[in-house]
């Protein structure tokens, strides 16, 4: 018996497209499947005006293929310097869906971001004025902390410092990768929702250090132990509208990758759904998964969900390339480590 699945087109509330070259080849992976991007704003140099956004969205359509539909959402990168009213005119304009806090250091091209988090009160408070969410990389960067404890520790220290000084505040924690934040998320009454990876559902830190060092495992915020992917599970296919898809899917060539310091970053986009699909159907949760990758998070930014369907037929594996070839490199697709059944028509 064939089984098949009809959901509304989903959105990815958490994707990395970069410029360029590297733009052009990955921009045709999400666009086949999701109808909205939040697109982040890391780039070198980063994306941090208003001005800066609007090239970057007409860079973006530019790069789109003939007949094919896909929205940017664009953000800002919030810095020291960021001008609250550069910010409110953005938005006011319907150019931002958000703006993204990077801790300085935390990540990838993170070196222009927040360092003395009074610096940005005057912009967060605006936000909270106007109801513009804030997108979180929530991770603490003191050396002194251990990598597996950032996010945690994070919480504690930063993000509910935060939340309680701006009342109002939207957050969305993205990237979660332990208990730790889909408890601290569960038990706010409101203004805080989290995205979750699809590769954070599938891999724990052992498949990126046991048997070999795998880089093409290795992102930021590091997968955890195995308990917290279980509790990531849990929430992604609760039904809990606080929870929804951000894949986090962050192309970079294998030449970076594969390297002595190899990048950050899980490239996600073109098997995403099937990888979902068989993920909520090993949980008994098929019937959530609409809401995860295409409800609960046009419900938390205020925009309506999307009419057109997609459908997921379950049959013979689905074939997926390893790589996709750039014009600055090959890429390497995420490898879920399991046959993947569900197709996307
Ligand atoms: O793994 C990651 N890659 N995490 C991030 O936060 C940034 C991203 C990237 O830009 O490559
Ligand atoms: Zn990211």
């Amino acid at each position: 018996m064939t089984q098949s699945l009809i959901l509304r087109r989903p959105d990815d509330w958490h994707l990395h497209l970069r410029d360029g070259a590297m733009l052009e080849a990955v921009l045709p992976e999400s666009a086949r499947h999701f109808a909205r991007a939040i697109i982040m704003p890391n780039l070198v140099p980063p994306v941090v005006t208003a001005h800066d956004a609007r090239a970057y969205r007409d860079r973006i359509m530019a790069a789109l293929p003939e007949g094919m539909d896909f929205t940017p959402l664009m953000t800002l990168y919030l810095t020291e310097q960021t001008d609250p009213d550069d910010v409110a005119d953005a938005h006011a304009s319907g150019l931002v869906s958000a703006v993204k806090l990077y801790p300085a250091g935390a990540t990838t091209n993170s070196a222009s971001g927040v360092r003395d988090f009074d610096k940005v009160r005057g912009v967060l408070d605006k936000m909270a004025e106007i109801g513009l969410p804030l997108c979180v990389h929530g991770e603490v960067t003191d050396a002194d902390i251990d990598i597996f404890d950032r996010e945690a520790v994070f919480i504690d220290r930063v993000l509910d410092p935060i939340r309680r000084a701006t009342p109002g505040l939207r957050v969305v924690m993205e990237h979660v990768t332990t208990s730790d934040a889909v408890d601290y998320v569960t038990s706010q009454p409101q203004d805080l929702a989290a995205t979750i990876t699809t590769h954070h559902l599938v891999i724990n830190r052992n498949h990126i250090l046991a048997g070999g060092i795998r880089p093409h495992y290795y992102c930021l915020p590091v997968a955890k132990r195995e308990t917290h992917r279980r509790a990531l599970r849990a929430a992604a296919t609760s039904g809990d509208a606080r929870f929804f898809l951000g894949t986090d899917s962050a192309p970079h060539t294998d030449a970076l990758k594969e390297s002595a310091c190899g990048c950050a970053g899980c490239f996600t986009a073109p098997n995403t759904l099937s990888i979902l699909a068989h993920v909520f159907e090993e949980e008994g949760a098929l019937s959530r998964l609409e809401g995860f990758t295409s409800l609960h998070g046009p419900a938390f930014y205020g925009l309506p969900a999307n009419e057109a369907r997609i459908t997921l037929t379950k049959g013979d594996p689905v074939p997926y390339p390893s790589r996709i070839e750039t014009g600055d490199g090959p890429v390497t697709v995420f490898d879920p480590g399991f046959a993947l059944h569900w197709r996307v028509t």
